[in-house]
């Protein structure tokens, strides 16, 4: 992965050379890249991510599909405009910072999606943002595994052995839940969604993530189920 950007009028992208450069090496990338009308017009379209619904599953044409995510913002503070984030530079972007560590942790062999591209939108005092994976094929959210009853043993500590992997490389994953722990059809598992995510000196933020995927998986499992699930993890975890 070799990351490079372009600037086009207000917008700037970060994106990976190596996939998205013709043979002239000019980028097959835009800011239409990054607006689901322009995937519309294409026919490109193929799905929605379950969950808030935001992010479109497209068609790379390579034979590969993309996630295209906008940042949202969720809570109160949506109604008023829930895309749009205050300018303290380019670098301190969500989507330059996500598509930066994401880079950053495929290059260490964990387990996350190909990053493709990130596009940030000035406006003044704000921008809005998107990024762009590459789709894990066939993989489902721990959470509909759990709800389901298909997660077994052996499962919950390979998960439990994934975050250690990550937490060893230092990464703080600040949203650690069971919709974030994707599970591809040979059963690997995978961490997705770095926004506001960072690499770190070891601390309490290690626990702090372990407490908060407890919490989730209490969402999506009875209370015994819950409790199983978080012994099997936390087994993965430590041994
Ligand atoms: N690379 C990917 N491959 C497959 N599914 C993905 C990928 N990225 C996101 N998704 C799906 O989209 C959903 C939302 O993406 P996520 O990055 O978690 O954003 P957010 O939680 O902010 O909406 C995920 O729960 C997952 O189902
Ligand atoms: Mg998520």
């Amino acid at each position: 992965m070799r990351l490079a950007t372009l600037r086009k009028g207000k917008s700037c992208i970060l994106y990976d050379a190596d996939s998205l450069c013709d043979a002239d090496q000019a980028p097959q990338i835009g800011p239409s890249t990054f607006t689901p009308d322009w995937w519309q017009a294409q026919g490109g379209i193929t799905g929605q991510a379950p969950g808030r619904g935001a992010s479109l599953f497209l068609s790379a044409g390579n034979g590969d599909e993309w996630v295209l995510r906008p940042y949202r913002r969720g809570g109160m503070v949506a109604r008023l405009s829930d895309n749009r984030y205050l300018w303290t530079g380019l670098e301190r972007t969500r989507a330059f910072r996500e598509m930066r560590l994401t880079a950053e942790l495929l290059a260490r062999d964990l387990p996350v999606p190909t990053p493709v591209a990130a596009s940030v939108t000035r406006h003044g005092l704000i921008y809005e943002a998107a990024l762009i994976t590459v789709r894990i094929p066939g993989a489902r959210a721990l959470a509909s595994l759990l709800e389901n009853d298909e997660a077994d043993d052996d499962l919950l500590q390979r998960v439990g052995a994934i975050i250690r992997r990550f937490h060893d490389a230092g990464l703080d994953h600040v949203d650690l839940n069971a919709r974030n722990l994707l599970v591809d059809n040979s059963g690997k598992v995978w961490l997705i969604d770095l926004d506001r995510c960072r690499l770190r000196r070891d601390g309490g933020w290690k626990r702090r993530n372990l407490e908060r995927l407890e919490r989730s998986l209490a969402r999506f499992s009875n209370p015994a189920a819950a409790v199983h699930a978080t012994e099997r993890i936390v087994k993965g975890y430590s041994d």
